[in-house]
């Protein structure tokens, strides 16, 4: 039997910020994974750079039952406060764009930064590690391929269902209902949306073709790039709506927001009406896409042949393009899972489940999930911070 402090599931960037920061404190930690390496889901994201966090947090970037759940560990554990440890490890970074902040060189400096920290704090980090079974009584009792391992603390880091592949297990979430703490229905998001036979046949020829586009679902809608694939459609904007986007429901595309086509092809029929209309769309879109709008709104001929009914035509295709998803791609490909451990169930200062002192929750295992963009990486910061204050 192996005695700590605290045991802690999952080497990802929530468990290894709060092995960090209870080590600091003095707290003996056994950070147990079943993966060969920590952090794997950083070494990938953002294309191997690490969007390791946002400089506009708040909390309507989040998505959760309970909206200001993550205010708490956000305020007290901040992007700036992550943006200053990143500058003092040395790792230089950029903002792309939307205030999201990447390394320049590789994902990699993440990872040894945090590792080198563990290090320094004293962390027992075990790697390749099974979890058999996890037992409560006289603190945690967990039986692992690495032997039994004893602590008071028990902070659950496993992250979602996204990307099995990867390691992920929906472990935590098997937990929490052992320990009868309530979970939030589960479903993938930051996900591409895939579309029934009919629609995705006119995608399909498109897929390569990126353009930037405001994408609606609801009450939500997102600028960003959107992107054609052979499956359906994917980018920033689709990845963004997917989070709020439910079965049944349509999306609705501009593909030239904040212009308004009208007036744009008006103008171009009086001066060069014997243009051919697709020829006219294609100095606003690629050219392939500006054909195929033309002639899926069945619009033939040059500009000057145009009723503005036809124009009209044109730009609703191209304004108020009217999709239908039918499903996305999974758990195979999602950035997060939505949903999971109730945030009604924990204490927002520390994460600890109200009903078992001793048992944490932290990063995506809880219901709490960010928009694209370092969001989800700043809730696995502060969470994990929070946490390894109180254990
Ligand atoms: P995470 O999933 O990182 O870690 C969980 C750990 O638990 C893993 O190491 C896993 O092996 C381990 N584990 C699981 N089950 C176990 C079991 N049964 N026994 C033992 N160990 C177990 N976010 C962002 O803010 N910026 C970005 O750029 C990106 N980019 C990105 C790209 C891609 C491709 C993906 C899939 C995701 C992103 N994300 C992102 C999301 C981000 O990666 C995610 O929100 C965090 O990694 C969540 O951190 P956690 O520590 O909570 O879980």
């Amino acid at each position: 039997m192996q005695r700590f402090d605290v045991i802690i599931l999952g080497a990802g960037a929530a468990g290894m910020f709060c092995a960090i920061e209870a080590g600091r404190r003095g707290r003996k930690v056994a950070l147990i994974d079943h993966a060969r390496a920590p952090g794997e889901k950083i070494r990938i994201s953002g294309g191997g750079r690490c969007n390791f966090t946002n400089l506009h947090i708040g909390p309507e970037k989040f998505l959760s039952q309970n909206q200001r759940f993550a205010l708490s560990a956000l305020r007290r554990y901040t992007q700036q406060d992550f943006i200053e440890r990143v500058r003092r490890a040395g790792i230089a970074f950029h903002e792309k764009t939307l205030g999201q902040l990447f390394c320049d060189g590789s994902a990699r400096e993440i990872i040894a930064m945090l590792t080198n920290d563990m290090r320094d704090a004293g962390v027992r980090l075990l790697l390749g590690t099974q979890v058999s079974g996890v037992a409560h009584g006289n603190g945690f009792t967990v039986q692992t391929s690495a032997g039994v391992f004893q602590a008071p603390n028990l902070v659950v880091a496993t992250g979602g269902k996204s990307i099995p592949k990867m390691g992920a297990t929906g472990f935590g979430y098997q937990l929490a209902a052992q320990f009868g703490q309530p979970v939030v229905e589960t479903r993938p998001a930051l996900v591409p949306l895939t579309f029934a036979v009919e629609q995705l046949e006119e995608l399909k020829p498109l897929a390569g073709i990126a353009v930037q586009a405001e994408v609606r679902c609801g009450k939500a809608q997102f600028r960003e790039g959107m992107l054609f694939t052979h499956r359906g459609l994917s980018g920033p904007s689709i990845l963004q709506i997917s989070s709020y986007w439910r079965e049944g429901q349509g999306i609705v595309v501009d593909l030239m927001p904040g212009k308004d086509l009208l007036p744009l092809l008006e103008g171009e029929k009086r001066r060069n009406g014997r243009q051919a209309v697709h020829t006219a769309l294609a100095t606003h879109l690629p050219e392939k896409l500006a054909r195929q709008i033309v002639a899926r709104v069945r619009v033939q001929g040059n500009l000057a042949d145009q009723s503005k009914a036809a124009l009209n035509r044109v730009r609703d295709a191209v304004k108020n393009w009217q999709l239908l998803p039918v499903g996305s791609e999974g758990y195979r490909t999602a950035e997060v899972t939505l949903g999971g451990v109730d945030t009604d169930a924990l204490d927002a200062r520390t994460m600890q489940a109200r009903t078992m002192p001793g048992l944490f929750f932290i990063g995506e295992v809880v219901d709490v999930t960010g928009w694209l963009g370092g969001y989800n990486f700043q809730w696995a910061w502060s969470s994990g911070w929070v946490a390894g204050q109180a254990v």
